[in-house]
């Protein structure tokens, strides 16, 4: 596909791509030149599963690949690359750059978008969450050179989510909050309709609750169900099988979480046993009810932080959790809406965002290699609600760094005139 720049506009209008890298889930739409959307399917499936799988003679599997080979050796996988994007390296038999694992699930996107366009991608449009600062965008931007892809422009993800909510049919109800929960963490942003663009106004987060989480209330309860033996072998595997076994649980308490939204129970079978345990809907949610209560508190204090909501949009796989919508509804006294694959909105709705809506995305360094891995930035593990995007805060930052180096360079004028008079 050739560039095609809109000069109403001023940005690419030839092929783009808009990429959602989640925590356990990749999704990827494109859009024609005609307007035409395609969401981009994987074995069938719009999720690509964001796992990586370091093969043994260095190949990087990716996707329901990376997932089927896992039970190989469990220590060569990793399920969340996302969650690691403070790490710098990753050990997967060898060290792996992080960026170089997401790269990877990047580039399955990308061969798939060039398959079903028949030419190369024009444009790229990357989403992330409103927290991450300029050191994690600039990570996923590098794993999106790494993948064969154009530079980025990346946007908020509740930014795009509103943007897809305010393109339905209907009323659109303004302020909205939008309330994500995905694999690996929550997080809630208070999104008012300005004359141009959809304003971040509030967000606030939670980096220890997400479907990842929830899974684990479901592993603890086949804890309390096994001989302490046995749970040694499952809770801390030591052998290849154990570690297999190990798997095998984690991926069936996510099948039975995700059955337990449709039915009023679900059975897993133990790992090294030949016996089931059964959870109840109402033993889940009881056990889920205080890590989701967090969640609602964490709304509650963004739509005051930001002076009240008109309306709740639910957007994560987790969220399909019935009792999210219900504790919601109770505390707000708004009816929350969810679509009918709250995975994919983000996605759809970076197609919908505009040049204003990008955040800053740093340069790359020119000697990558030699950099130190990056310090982390910080994770909050209470909800603590900000006021306006964090991306902002990054820009304001290199700003104000700009400011102190044109003051010096001032002072440092100055004095040399002096000198020499
Ligand atoms: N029916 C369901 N009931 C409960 N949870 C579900 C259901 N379907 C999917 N999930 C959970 O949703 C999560 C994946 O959601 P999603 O793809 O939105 O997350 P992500 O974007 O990868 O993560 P994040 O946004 O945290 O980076 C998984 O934990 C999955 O088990
Ligand atoms: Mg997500």
């Amino acid at each position: 596909m050739g560039d095609a720049i809109d000069p109403t506009v001023g940005y690419v209008t030839g092929l783009r791509l808009a990429i959602d890298y989640g925590t356990s889930n990749t999704v990827g739409v494109l859009s024609f030149p005609d307007a035409r959307v395609q969401p981009l399917l994987f074995d069938g499936s719009p999720l690509l599963p964001s796992a990586v799988y370091a093969a043994a003679d260095g190949e990087l599997l990716v996707g329901r690949d990376a997932v089927r080979s896992a039970r190989l050796d469990p220590s060569r996988y990793e399920p969340n690359p996302k969650r690691r994007i403070d790490d710098g390296e990753v050990l997967l038999g060898d060290a792996y750059p992080v960026s170089v694992l997401i790269g990877a699930a990047l580039a399955a996107v990308r061969r798939e978008a060039e398959r079903v366009a028949g030419g190369a991608v024009d444009e790229l449009i990357l989403t992330c969450p409103v927290a991450w600062g300029l050191r994690r965008r600039a990570t996923l931007a590098a794993a999106a050179r790494d993948a064969g892809l154009p530079a980025p422009t990346l946007v908020a993800e509740p930014v795009a989510a509103a943007r897809y909510f305010a393109s339905l049919p209907g009323i659109r109800p303004d302020p909205i909050v939008v309330y994500d929960l995905g694999a690996g963490t929550f997080d809630v942003c208070l999104v008012r309709f300005g004359p141009d663009r959809p304003e971040a106004v509030a967000h606030s987060g939670l980096a220890d609750v997400g479907g990842i989480d929830l899974d684990e209330l479901i592993i603890d309860r086949v804890r309390t169900a096994v001989d302490p033996g046995l749970w040694q072998r499952l809770g801390s595997p030591t052998t290849a099988g154990d570690r297999r076994a190990a798997q095998l649980l984690r991926d069936d308490a996510r099948s039975a979480k995700e059955t337990l939204s449709r039915h009023a129970s679900a059975g897993l079978p133990v790992p090294l046993t030949d016996r089931d345990v059964v959870v109840g809907r109402e033993e889940f949610d009881r056990l889920a009810e205080p890590l989701l209560a967090r969640t609602v508190d964490a709304t509650l204090d963004t739509i005051r932080t930001a002076g009240g909501a008109a309306g709740i949009f639910l957007v994560g796989g987790a969220s399909r959790v019935p009792l999210v919508a219900t504790l919601l509804h109770r505390a707000t006294g708004i009816a929350p809406t969810i679509l009918e694959q709250p995975e994919t909105v983000v996605a759809q709705g970076a197609l919908l965002t505009t040049p204003a809506d990008a955040l800053p995305v740093p340069e790359p360094e020119p000697s990558e290699e030699s950099m130190e891995p990056p310090a982390p930035e910080p994770v909050p593990e209470q909800a603590h609600v900000e006021l306006a995007a964090a991306g902002d805060a990054g820009g304001r930052g290199w700003l104000t760094l700009l400011v102190v180096v044109l003051m010096c360079i001032a002072v440092a004028a100055a004095a040399l005139g002096r000198v020499s008079k």
